[in-house]
């Protein structure tokens, strides 16, 4: 087993997010990856506006890159994503017509799954449907998908991701799922109702994503977050812990104590999870402090950088590397 699979969670196959720029540019950067990981998950070349600048054409050249270094060093593979509202091209976004929509969509499906059939394990089919802040379980997020398809868009990915490649884990993905609040409430309840309909349905989902971007400073809804996890348990689904990071932003300058109170908020989290259903997977979104999402979206206010994942920025393992 690799050193980072420290016992009692030893059995759960831990992966992170890969940024194939980095990966070409920076040899450390794959050595923590193949070192630390058992998977790996593009952060961002299997979405659309990398595979698809245009109607016409995939570029796949990214993802490629990271498939062989993933095939190189004997790590699995996870797609992220086929169907998300974030940075969709202008001229898909622009569709309008119900036939045309479900005609790219299909397709799009249909190209990617497909090319990577029998190596990428799992696929984040659909990522975020729920607003923020829902104004009932049955609401989604509205982009092109929702304003050409309406809420079939979802059986649509799901049906189209199961043909192309029929075995391959099929996830919705979704996030904000685990504080406490009627609106993460209303996010949960959306979610199970989304996962429901799929199975009464027919239609082939095998797992729930939580992302997992855990705010340290947010409290974890203990009774909600479980009663969550088992429904998901009884409706035999599994759960992955798809894009752990834990966002610093308001935690004290200090970096020792920083680095244990967000170790200590995975730890909880990932105990909570682990009393009902222990995840199938565990990535976190990123290796090393080095590259990570998070500064762009929650800067400090103290102007130090964040510290969100398990390696820091010379790729030293921190305390969040030990629970995980
Ligand atoms: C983020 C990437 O990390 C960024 O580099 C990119 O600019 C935007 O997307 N939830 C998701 C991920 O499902 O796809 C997002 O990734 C982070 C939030």
């Amino acid at each position: 087993d690799r050193p980072v699979l420290a016992a009692p969670r030893k059995t759960i196959p831990f992966g992170a997010a890969v940024r194939g720029d980095a990966l070409m540019a920076d040899a450390g950067y794959g050595a923590a990856l193949a070192e630390r990981c058992r998977l790996l998950v593009p952060e961002g070349a299997l979405k659309w506006p990398v595979l698809r600048p245009n109607r016409e054409t995939f570029d796949f050249g990214d993802a490629d890159r990271i498939a062989t270094f993933a095939r190189r060093n004997g790590l699995g593979l996870r797609g992220h994503t086929l169907a998300w509202y974030g940075g969709m091209p202008a001229w898909a976004e622009a569709i309008t017509s119900r036939v045309e929509a479900e005609w790219v969509l299909t397709g799009h499906i249909e190209t990617v799954v497909s090319r990577y059939r029998g190596f990428i394990g799992s696929w984040d089919v659909v990522n975020e449907p729920m607003p923020d802040d829902p104004a009932s379980p049955q609401d989604l997020r509205s982009f092109v998908w929702t304003k050409t398809l309406g809420a079939e868009y979802i059986p649509i990915a799901f049906k189209a991701a199961h043909a192309a490649d029929p075995a391959a884990r099929l996830v919705l993905n979704e996030y904000d799922i685990e504080y406490v609040g009627p609106r993460f409430a209303m996010r949960r309840a959306g979610i199970l109702a989304i996962a429901r309909s799929l199975l009464d349905r027919g239609i082939p989902i095998h797992a729930i994503g939580l992302q997992a971007h855990l705010f340290a400073d947010r409290e974890i809804d203990r009774d909600g977050l479980q009663g969550f996890l088992r429904e998901i348990a009884a409706m035999k689904l599994d759960v992955l812990i798809t894009e752990l990071d834990v966002i610093d932003v308001g935690l004290p300058t200090d970096v020792a104590i920083r680095d244990e109170i967000i170790a200590r908020k995975a730890a909880d989290f990932l105990r909570i999870v682990d009393e009902v259903i222990p995840p199938s997977e565990v990535l976190t979104w990123g290796i090393t402090d080095r590259y990570t999402w998070v500064p762009i979206y929650f800067t400090r206010p103290d102007g130090t950088a964040n510290r969100p994942l398990p390696l820091d920025s010379d790729l030293r393992p921190k305390p969040l590397m030990n629970v995980i």
